[in-house]
């Protein structure tokens, strides 16, 4: 499925002050325009499963005789699944209707559609069913994409947020007006990307170090590809999710940035490897701890799902997750994609008489690059944690408990979940306070 916004960051205006919120905030869902778009897809499949099923299930004489289809042989078993897909209906509409607590239900959509999708594939196979029930399946099956899509845009709310261009105030630890850059290219974009961010780091006082990671297998993950096997290794081992080994980088766990910086790219829908491999590896993963990390993804247009990784590896890994900006490269599809395995095929440098709709460009343009520099200028000047770590502590706390609050206010509401998180503060007389 093809991405609706290039780049996130794209709507937040140049040279514009940065936005610091005092905390990540949890945004409604359908927010953003691809929220809105799923949200809606919700919506109609509530409406064709529970629609399309109370009618067959009261109509389906006519219905059937008018399409030329046999009239059901068992009615109990006819009716059990219309009453099955009805269901699946309205778990549909539940998740339309409360997106913020859609997780669990998104997985039951799943697996009750891909179930469906499933079984009338497996008894298409064994006897030739009648078309609707061929298109009811295809249905199905799309929509466990697309309830994935929304499952993986859901998980993470705080990067509505930061996808915006918003800079959230990070870690307490002491400003060193350090920062570490780390990235893993095989054409360059993603070491372009961390350049300009550099730049604008070192425009407004940063000191920084750029780290390049190093697979193990160079030979493998070198561009120009050594051959297209290469390429088609690197497909497939993306698609199983293969670790990459990378070799050791000079930077202890208590190296004095106070910041990272770090790049990921999109292979085949995920993170790619050797970036990943800096959080799976034991020796580099206690960088993150306690760091203020900022995090920049590029790819051809697909980035949710890696920059949901992305951020996800940082939090476990102990780091502060203060920015995030997602980048595509040019051109509409499906010539972008097109170009993208022409560029590669071709090991970046592709020959003139490719025609211009297969030669379209594979790196950032530059109002991005322009962008990407501005947002190292603002990182470099975020402003600090306003409040305390106790009270963002306990907001924290607050922020759990509302969310796991039943929907009906009671009266006894603040006693039982307000109350335990905020006296003992007040008790103390403890409010907010600016940070040293
Ligand atoms: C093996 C491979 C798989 C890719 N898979 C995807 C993908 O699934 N979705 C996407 O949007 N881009 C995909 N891309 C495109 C890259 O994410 C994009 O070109 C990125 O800018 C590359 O950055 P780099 O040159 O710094 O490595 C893929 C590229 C490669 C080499």
């Amino acid at each position: 499925m093809k991405e609706t916004m290039s780049s996130p960051g794209h709507g937040h205006e140049r040279g514009s002050e940065p936005i610091a919120l005092p905390f990540p905030t949890m945004v409604a869902s359908g927010a953003s325009r691809a929220g809105t778009i799923l949200r809606l897809l919700c919506f109609l499949t509530a409406g064709a499963n529970m629609g399309g099923n109370a009618l067959l299930m009261f109509a389906h004489e006519p219905l059937f005789r008018w399409l030329g289809l046999a009239q059901p042989a068992d009615l109990y078993t006819f009716t059990s699944v219309l009453g099955f897909s009805f269901t699946s209906g309205v778990v549909a509409l539940l998740i339309a209707l409360r997106p913020a607590q859609a997780a669990p239900l998104l997985v039951v959509g799943m697996v009750g559609k891909g179930l469906f999708a499933l079984v009338t594939m497996a008894f298409h196979l064994r006897s030739p069913l009648p078309w609707p029930w061929l298109a009811f399946g295809a249905w199905d099956a799309a929509f466990v994409g697309v309830f994935w899509l929304y499952l993986v845009h859901l998980s993470r709310p705080e990067l509505l947020v930061l996808n915006r261009g918003a800079i959230v105030p990070g870690g307490d630890r002491p400003r060193t007006r350090k920062a570490l850059l780390l990235s893993y290219s095989l054409s360059g974009n993603a070491r372009a990307a961390v350049a300009h961010v550099e730049a604008g780091l070192r425009s407004n006082g940063y000191e920084c170090t750029r780290v390049s990671v190093q697979p193990v297998e160079r030979a493998l993950f070198g561009f120009p590809f050594s051959s297209f096997w290469s390429f088609g290794r690197i497909l497939v081992r993306a698609v199983l999710r293969r670790r990459a080994a990378i070799e050791p980088i000079d930077v202890a766990p208590d190296h004095d940035h106070d910041l990272i910086v770090i790049v990921g790219q999109t292979w085949m829908v995920g993170l790619a490897a050797p970036v990943e491999e800096l959080f799976l590896d034991e020796r580099t993963r206690g960088i993150f701890e306690g760091r203020d990390v900022a995090i920049i993804n590029v790819s051809r247009g697909l980035w949710r799902r890696s920059q949901a990784m992305l951020a996800s590896h940082v939090q476990a890994a102990g780091g502060h997750l203060i920015a995030a900006s997602a980048h595509t490269n040019p051109g509409t599809e499906p010539f972008r994609t097109l170009s993208l395995f022409v560029f590669l095929a071709f090991g970046g440098k592709v020959p003139a008489w490719v025609p211009r709709w297969l030669r379209m460009p594979q790196s950032l343009e530059p109002w991005v690059q322009a962008q990407l520099e501005q947002l190292g200028e603002r990182l470099a000047l975020r402003s600090r944690v306003l409040l305390s770590a106790e009270v963002m502590a306990r907001l924290g706390a607050l922020d759990d408990r509302f969310a796991r609050m039943p929907r009906r206010i009671t009266e006894d509401t603040w006693e039982t979940m307000v109350s335990p998180v905020v006296r003992p503060m007040a008790a103390r007389g403890s409010g907010p306070e600016a940070s040293a």
